[in-house]
């Protein structure tokens, strides 16, 4: 049997496989490499953290990004959470969330957000449960006193498709899940 050895880094701390990274991440949800690459070039010891698991000190088999909701707020996103393909089943997924939830719960941060269209199941398993939609604008945002009146969330979703106006193709619908983090006791 192969010797296996696997260890969760942060992304800024092993900047020598930020390309490995951005691949296994390109190969479930293509985008351009340099967007990619300045997401994960984001990465930071508060937040935005990326934190990827890591075979035999060379090869990215996992991945997720951790941020703040807003600046310096109880509250974390959970976003991009991929296992290679190859290695789904092992229960590496687990083990790479829960490292992760350790890392917040250090930070001090007390409730987790994440969203998923068909991974349900997984985070389940984990012990979230499903709550109503928050507002994430993919960055955090500076607390604000008053409630945002100006966002509105996009009911339609229009884009040119062959030079006419189509609607995006039926998806599946995105589930909302939530968990609260136990603090360290000190
Ligand atoms: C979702 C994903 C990260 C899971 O990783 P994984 O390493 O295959 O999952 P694990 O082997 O750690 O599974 C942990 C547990 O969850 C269960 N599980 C995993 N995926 C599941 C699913 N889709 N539905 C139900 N249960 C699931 C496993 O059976 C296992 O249960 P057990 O503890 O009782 O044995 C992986 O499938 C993946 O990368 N998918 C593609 C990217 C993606 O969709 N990411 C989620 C974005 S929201």
């Amino acid at each position: 049997m192969e010797f296996e050895f696997l260890q969760v880094l942060c992304m800024h701390e092993c900047k020598h496989l930020i390309l490995e990274a951005c691949n296994l991440l390109n190969s479930e949800w293509p985008r351009s490499k340099s967007a990619r690459l300045q997401s994960l070039f984001m990465s930071c010891d508060k937040f935005p953290t990326s934190l990827v698991l890591v075979l035999n000190d060379f090869q990215v088999v996992g991945h997720v990004k951790l941020s703040e909701i807003t600046v310096g707020g109880p509250d974390v996103m959970i976003e991009s959470v991929i296992i290679h393909k190859e290695h789904r089943g092992k229960g590496w997924g687990k083990m790479l969330m829960e490292d992760a939830e350790e890392y917040i719960r250090r930070r001090g941060k007390k409730m987790l957000y994440l969203s998923t269209r068909g991974q349900e199941g997984f985070y389940e398993k984990l012990g979230y449960e499903v709550c109503m939609p928050i507002l994430y604008y993919g960055v955090a945002l500076e607390p604000s006193p008053e409630p945002d009146t100006k966002f509105r969330v996009p009911t339609k979703c229009k884009y040119k498709l062959r030079g006419r106006n189509c609607r995006r193709k039926r998806r599946l619908p995105q589930t909302w899940y939530c968990k609260a983090l136990w603090l360290p006791v000190e």
